[in-house]
């Protein structure tokens, strides 16, 4: 099999939810500095992806352009600053003339995008579809040939599609070259959508579209459940209201825990510079991120389906496996679970990934579950 560029989940911090498309490079070195400083890079992300607004134009041999005010030095330079840190960086860009925040996009200059993104040493591009004709074959070309492009430019590049809805990307865009693909419309920061009119998704919204495509993932071919809003509590900074209403710390870990068994990229889009200690516990939780980044690469199936418990299962290369419990009701509530019933028969150790020990040993488990809190657990055989 080749080797893919992106055999386990990418992660990292995008600049979208906080800043929307006020961005500058002084705010993305700051990021750098504070993703090193805070242990995020340590711990494994170690990607800094600039999102929309970040374009100035085409010069006059229509070679793409960063906005001059926005960049004074430049993206190689930034790109040089980040790798330094050892951080790699992500760009943005659209299939269409234009991208959604109506900054210059790469349709017909897609070989001559890439050969610039990979002279700036890039090596990430996530591409949106806004302005762009509904229908899949179309999608599935303008992605083919950005893909292409990518290959061709001389430099490895990671490529996220940044597709949803009624085209069905899992269906086509691991074959169309992408090595993630977005699954549902823009996380905002809130738990759910009260009405259908609400125009973007809380977390259990996008939980119940991304658990369904546990199948179509695997190493080099993730299901994108899009950013962590944990630590956003609904002040988003310069973004404005792309930030949401806010969540709390029990609802921020259960993202991180359910994007983690899921295999979803973790992506955060906080201040990093400033985070208090819950964000820093949730975020930074090693034996979470271990749980995401597990090399099997394996999406968690979600074994119970009801109101109020969701039940999910991921092998990991060990032979151990992760289960992740959440409560989905407004009340706390007390939950049993026999392994036998998730098929995983015979006794277990199990470890609690959020108290760091040995919470149960045996053919069952049972416990009070907070509203909204997810437990995250690793079992082994014994
Ligand atoms: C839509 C995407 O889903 C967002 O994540 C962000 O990239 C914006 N476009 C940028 O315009």
């Amino acid at each position: 099999q080749q080797k893919t560029l992106a055999p386990t989940p990418p992660m990292g911090w995008m600049t979208w939810n906080f800043f929307a498309d006020n961005i500058h490079e002084k705010d993305i070195r700051e990021m750098a500095d504070a993703m090193v400083a805070t242990g995020m890079v340590e711990a494994g992300y170690d990607y800094i992806f600039i999102d929309d607004g970040w374009q100035g134009g085409r010069d006059n041999r229509n070679n793409i352009i960063a906005d001059p005010k926005k960049f004074p030095s430049g993206i190689k330079a930034l790109a040089e600053y980040v790798h330094g840190k050892g951080i790699k960086l992500g760009i943005y860009s659209d299939a269409a003339q234009l991208t959604c925040a109506g900054y210059t996009a790469s349709l017909g200059f897609e070989e001559q995008d890439a050969k610039t993104f990979a002279s700036w040493d890039i090596d990430y591009l996530k591409y949106d579809y806004c302005h762009a004709p509904k229908d899949s074959a179309t999608a599935v070309e303008r992605y083919t040939k950005m893909s292409e492009a990518l290959r061709k430019s001389g430099r490895d590049i990671v490529f996220g599609i940044c597709e949803w809805g009624q085209r069905e990307p899992w269906h086509w865009a691991a074959e169309a070259g992408g090595h993630l693909w977005r699954t549902t419309y823009d996380v905002r920061d809130k738990w759910k959508n009260l009405s259908d009119q609400e125009n973007a998704e809380g977390i259990i919204d996008i939980l119940d579209i991304n658990a369904e495509l546990h199948a179509y993932a695997g190493p080099g071919r993730w299901n994108d459940a899009d950013m962590l809003v944990v630590g956003l509590y609904g002040k988003p900074g310069p973004s404005g209201d792309l930030g949401g209403i806010g969540m709390t710390d029990t609802e921020y870990q259960s993202q991180m825990s359910l994007w983690s068994i899921m295999a979803s990229p973790l992506i955060a889009t906080n201040d990093v510079r400033n985070m208090n200690e819950p964000t820093k516990r949730i975020l930074l939780n090693k034996e979470v991120i271990a749980v995401n980044q597990d090399p099997l690469g394996k999406q968690a199936e979600r074994k119970v389906k009801n109101d109020t418990w969701n039940v999910f299962v991921k092998p990991l290369e060990n032979g151990e496996v992760a289960v992740a419990i959440l409560n989905r009701d407004g009340k706390s509530k007390n939950y049993s679970i026999k392994w036998a019933e998730l098929g995983l028969d015979g006794k277990y150790e199990v470890r609690d990934l959020w108290e760091h020990k040995t919470v149960g040993k045996g053919k069952s488990w049972k416990g009070r579950v907070q509203s909204h809190e997810t437990k995250l657990f690793r079992l082994k055989k014994i």
